[in-house]
């Protein structure tokens, strides 16, 4: 089963609509979604509409819970809360109702889905060292873990080394970054999607160029901040 794996959409429209598009996931069996489907970006309610129809399986994110009230936003930078206020005005009732119905975790096919460390979904974790590495690939078990939250393509050993290669086993690497769609953050400004093999036993990142200046402009347009469209041009 070749399974597509979309995480931190943020909605960018554009970014969403190219990775569907892109050849390299035509042929998945199943697409999921690890949350952040709102967020900075221009499009929240449309991002979401096309989730919930493509997607067989998805987990909230911080910035989905916060767009729908379950969490608070003052953990947020000054740029993210003001979005996060402006994306509260944009989506409707029936998108907040579908938010909260979103689990923090699940498995998928043996396969474990959360937005952030699965050692404590709740507690928004973000794993950028070995120690936050290990934790997580200790409370996944056995199961290779994938997740989003810190927006950069990248996996794990077991000991706790990191790697950015683009592709690997799950024998090798058990903990597993997607990177994010709508606002990557590795210096690489295109929008980034996860490829799973679960015959095999392969992961595959992928890279995919969208129209960054069309997805600046709207954000531009919307009167959100600046900066949000400034970073997406420097994948940062
Ligand atoms: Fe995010």
């Amino acid at each position: 089963m070749l399974i597509r794996v979309l995480s931190d959409i943020h909605g960018n429209l554009a970014a969403l609509k190219a990775v569907l598009a892109d050849p390299a996931g035509a042929e998945a069996d199943s697409t999921v979604c690890l949350g952040d489907t709102v967020g900075y970006g221009s499009h929240p309610g449309d991002c979401i509409n096309i989730v919930r129809k493509v997607c067989d399986e998805v987990v909230a994110g911080n910035h989905d819970q916060g767009a729908a009230g379950l969490v608070g936003i003052s953990h947020f930078n000054t740029d993210g809360q003001k979005a996060m206020e402006w994306t509260r005005e944009q989506i409707t009732l029936n998108h907040i109702e579908w938010i909260n119905s979103l689990p923090l975790h699940t498995f998928y096919y043996g396969i474990s889905l959360s937005h952030a460390s699965v050692k404590s979904p709740s507690s928004w974790i973000y794993i950028l060292k070995s120690p936050e590495a290990i934790d997580a690939v200790l409370a996944a078990g056995d199961y290779p873990s994938i997740y989003g939250h810190t927006h950069i393509s990248m996996q794990w050993k077991r000991c706790g080394d990191c790697s950015d290669k683009p592709t690997g086993l799950f024998a090798d690497y058990s903990l597993i970054n997607c990177g994010s769609v709508g606002q990557p953050r590795d210096g690489d400004p295109r929008a980034a999607y996860l490829l799973l093999n679960t015959e095999e036993r392969t992961f595959r990142h992928v890279r995919v160029k969208y129209d960054v200046y069309g997805a600046a402009d709207a954000i531009k347009k919307a009167g959100l901040p600046d900066n949000l469209a400034r970073r997406l041009f420097l994948g940062k």
